[in-house]
């Protein structure tokens, strides 16, 4: 099963499966979403099976707490919690100062809130999303629907004031229709190419009082993993130098996983 992933899957799987390793008995977790997050909830559930690890787990949508309650790890919610050891979630880009774009999957409102209510945030990825310049993926923006079209303008103006390469902005469409995240909003993409200023920026986006919150996460992120698809997984830890290599045996967490699920 690992072992005949697609080499984008594998990478995904190695930041996953090496990211569980940060988790420890008690701990109380934030719980990402994503295909990568996918990877992190079924490796748990595996230590969750075969060591009796004790985690609770805060899902960052309904997708992910569908999976976690099939992993058999014990959901609960933020508010329950009250506070986190640890969040685990994917990206869809970072740079070299631990900033990060994420809402491809639509849910990075729920998934902002839990990573800052947590001690630690530790983002799973791949060599893909290592960028020099965040912008070339698409921003994403959760607007609420009342006056959805106002706020897309208003959007706009704050967009030709930015440092930005590109000004275009749609509402994320799925099917037919449009997309419509966990809490009933909808997701504005803002296609920039290139972001000068994301700290400007993320502030301006959520000054406009229609935008409930952008997919810039800055100062939040303090652990960022990097899975390769040869099984290798580089750790990178804010405020320590250098970087931490492991790899893993595909063969060896094809065994696992076949006997577990
Ligand atoms: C979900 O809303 C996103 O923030 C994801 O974390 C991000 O899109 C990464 O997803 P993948 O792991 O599927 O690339």
């Amino acid at each position: 099963m690992i072992a005949e992933l697609s080499p984008a899957d594998k990478a995904k799987f190695a930041a996953a499966r090496r990211a569980v390793d940060f988790v420890e008995d008690g701990m109380r977790l934030g719980l990402g979403t994503g295909s990568t997050a996918a990877w992190m909830v079924k490796c748990l559930g595996n230590r969750v099976r075969n060591e009796g690890l004790k985690i609770r787990g805060v899902p960052t949508s309904s997708r992910t707490a569908a999976l976690a309650a099939d992993c058999g790890i014990e959901v609960i919610t933020l508010d329950q919690a009250g506070w986190l050891d640890l969040t685990i979630d994917g990206a869809d880009e970072f740079d070299a100062d631990y900033r990060l774009i994420k809402g491809g999957g639509g849910a990075h409102l729920q998934e902002k809130i839990v990573a800052a209510a947590s001690d630690r945030m530790l983002v799973i990825t791949d060599p893909s999303k290592d960028v020099a310049t965040l912008g070339a993926f698409p921003l994403p923006l959760e607007v609420i629907p009342f006056g959805m079209e106002t706020t897309r303008r208003l959007v706009e103006r704050v967009l030709a004031d930015a440092d930005v390469d590109g000004r275009g902005t749609a509402f994320r469409k799925a099917g037919e229709g449009l997309f419509v995240t966990d809490e009933g909003n909808h997701t504005l993409d803002l296609q920039l190419g290139r972001i000068g200023d994301p700290e400007g920026l993320s502030a301006a986006l959520n000054a406009i009082p229609g935008v409930v919150e952008n997919g810039l996460f800055m100062n939040i992120c303090d652990v960022i993993v990097i899975g390769h698809e040869d099984g290798r997984a580089v750790t990178r830890q804010k405020g320590k130098g250098g970087e931490e290599e492991t790899r893993l045996d595909f063969a060896e967490e094809d065994k696992l996983f076949q006997a577990d699920n």
